[in-house]
């Protein structure tokens, strides 16, 4: 894609990110898939990532578990083990080969997981056990979370103080075997409610130790990932993703601004790549609020490139780059229907639309990788 040209569009003008030129500002957000089997990367990825590769354009993978007990969801992939980092690699190389820059976003689900596949109901969700030996998933807390679907959710188990170090580590650990599987750097999934989340929202974490209570101490596992990530693969290979104003799975705040003005400045100190995050408009995935909140606060507080996500389209998407609200703007679920997203902005061309029923579904082509590109194109 081309977008030489004085007349070329806000989101299509390039952006320097540390050592990353990028030719332009339309970033692939990152989307769980559930298509990585036993939650190993597939080769259909290849394609998925392909097809949604533009030279000098950044890709942001799905969530990737990092650790055993990392997991939530089924089929989604993991960064811990060797035969998980092998089959990264020619899905990352897929990406190299057409010019693209690929961060691997690294989480833990903490408590939004279920242990045994028992259910108090007579639905069958035998398959959705994901905690090693039925134990109880871990997190900041051990209150269930408070859902609708509680049955899906198992009782966590609170992490000791002195088991804090550990689970950082597994950040560390899965930096480092991005890097191996060939990533160019890493986003720490802060955002969503899961466990990392669950550690910076005060309607979460109930904790007496120096984990929990002020805000400082609500942020310091947050910090401590970030610390040691940076240690590991440098500042200049990390971003982390936030969403103060959101509130998945029981996971809200009641100061957001105190909490996204906070981690701005502690994140300047380490001197990380970029910030990426949800707009207060999306308060749950899908549903747009009209809100008074906005992230211009963060914007000046915060050094590095800031990213923002949240229901965005063409043209809001320019006017918040060309008023430089933001530097980059991620595409959840129009560039999952539109693998040639930046092409379609630069033409102004009609979108596919998104088709939620096969977001989650097994299936390695349908709704994954057979969405059409601009016909002109083919
Ligand atoms: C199918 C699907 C999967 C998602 N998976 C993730 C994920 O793995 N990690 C994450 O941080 N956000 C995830 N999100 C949220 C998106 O990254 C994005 O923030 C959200 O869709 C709002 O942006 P949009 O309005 O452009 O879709 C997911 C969203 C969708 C629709």
């Amino acid at each position: 894609m081309s977008n030489d040209g004085a007349n070329t569009i806000p989101l299509l003008t390039p952006h320097k990110m540390g050592r990353f030129d990028l030719s332009h500002r339309v970033v692939l957000a990152p989307l769980t898939r559930q298509r990585s089997y036993g939650n190993v990367p597939q080769p259909h990825a290849i394609l998925y990532y392909q097809q949604r590769t533009t030279k000098g354009g950044l890709l942001i993978s799905e969530a990737t578990g990092v650790s055993d007990t990392a997991q939530g969801y089924k089929d989604t992939p993991g960064i811990w083990t060797k035969e998980q980092v092998e089959a990264w690699k020619p899905i990352v190389d897929g990406v190299h080969a057409k010019g693209g820059i690929f961060f691997c976003q690294i989480w833990h689900v903490g408590r939004v997981s279920n242990s045994n596949g028992i259910i108090p109901t007579n639905v069958s969700y035998s398959d959705e056990a994901f905690q090693p030996n039925g134990q109880a998933p871990v997190s900041s807390t051990d209150k269930p979370v408070n859902s609708v679907h509680v049955a899906k959710f198992t009782p966590p188990r609170r992490l000791e103080t002195d088991e804090i170090p550990l689970v950082i580590n597994d950040f560390r650990v899965a930096a480092r075997n991005a890097i191996e599987a060939g990533f160019d750097g890493v986003e720490i999934h802060g955002a969503h409610g899961y466990l990392i989340g669950q550690f910076l929202k005060d309607k979460v974490n109930d904790r007496t130790d120096k984990y929990g209570g002020c805000l400082e101490n609500r942020c310091r596992f947050a910090l401590e990932i970030v610390e040691a990530v940076v240690d590991e693969i440098g500042a200049d290979k990390v971003g982390i993703r936030l969403s103060p104003f959101a509130n998945y799975s029981g996971a809200a705040d009641s100061n957001p601004q105190a909490l996204a003005l906070y981690m701005a400045h502690a994140l300047n100190k380490f001197g990380i790549l970029y910030c990426h995050v949800v707009e207060p408009r999306t308060v749950k995935l899908g549903e747009k609020f009209e809100t008074a909140y906005s992230l211009g606060p963060m914007r000046d507080a915060f050094k590095g490139t800031l990213i923002v996500a949240g229901s965005y389209n063409r043209e809001d998407g320019n006017n918040a780059i060309s008023s430089a609200y933001a530097d980059l703007i991620a595409y959840g679920r129009l560039f999952l229907s539109n693998p040639d997203l930046p092409r379609r902005f630069q033409v102004d061309a009609s979108l596919n639309k998104y088709n939620c029923e096969t977001f989650y579904i097994p299936d390695p082509v349908i709704g994954y990788t057979d969405y059409p590109f601009l016909s002109s194109d083919i």
